[in-house]
């Protein structure tokens, strides 16, 4: 098989097409097949030619940080939850995620992400015990892994805009169901910064690697 990496040497560097052969194992994911490429000892490109490393990110590489969230033939996904075999055709291509800037490689500053949900305050300072009576849902949203996965798929999404995207929709919901105090507040910023953005396409629930039910956070905060 061709792995075709979209490279860039730093933030600055013009984006390249590099091509690598890989005849690894089919059951191996694009994690593992990155980690293969990397560590060998003489990393060529297919036509034989010297390359570098490729710069990418992880941590768990089990699908529960989000680290390695990627472009992997054309859809964003994690690197470490997708598997060859589940891939069609005999070319793999990886680009980094297109709507935050790359640092290099595979590797993008998503910090906007925190950037953002720190522009409100979202976060709650003291555990409540108080909560909206939908537990399951809270449970779920806390699963999420700040990937950024849904940014890169939301038509609405523009990094600098007022729009924070369908995670906050998420957060926001936590918030109010956690917080009697933050309630007010939050729910003033989900209109600002979510309600008057969406258009419902729900990409962002279809690409979640956790499967957030996000339209029923958008359901929940509309109504309230
Ligand atoms: S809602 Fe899903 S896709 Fe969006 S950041 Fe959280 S885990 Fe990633
Ligand atoms: S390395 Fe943590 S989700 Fe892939």
């Amino acid at each position: 098989m061709k792995v075709k990496v979209l490279r860039q040497q730093g933030p600055f560097g013009k984006p390249y097409w590099q091509t690598f052969d890989y005849d690894g194992d089919k059951n191996a994911s694009i994690a593992a097949v990155i980690d293969s490429i990397n560590y060998r000892d003489d990393i060529t490109d297919s036509e034989g030619n010297p390359a570098d490393k490729i710069s990418w990110e992880c941590s768990c590489l089990q699908g529960m940080c989000g680290a390695c969230a990627m472009v992997i033939n054309n859809v964003p996904r994690l690197a470490c939850d997708t598997f060859v075999k589940d891939l069609k055709g005999d070319t793999i291509t990886l680009e980094p995620l297109r709507k935050f800037p790359v640092i290099s490689d595979l590797v993008v500053d998503r910090g906007i992400i925190q950037e953002n949900l720190k522009k409100v305050d979202a976060f709650i300072e003291e555990y409540h015990k108080e909560t909206e009576k939908d537990p399951e849902l809270e449970y779920q949203i806390g699963r999420c892994l700040k990937c950024g996965l849904c940014l890169e798929v939301c038509p609405n999404y523009v990094k600098g805009d007022n729009f924070f995207g369908p995670l906050f929709a998420n957060d926001s919901y936590f918030i109010v169901s956690r917080s009697k105090e933050e309630r007010t507040k939050i729910k003033k910023d989900y209109k600002k910064h979510f309600a008057k953005g969406c258009s419902k396409s729900l990409a962002c629930q279809k690409v979640c690697p956790m499967n957030i039910p996000t339209l029923a956070s958008i359901a929940k905060m509309n109504r309230l």
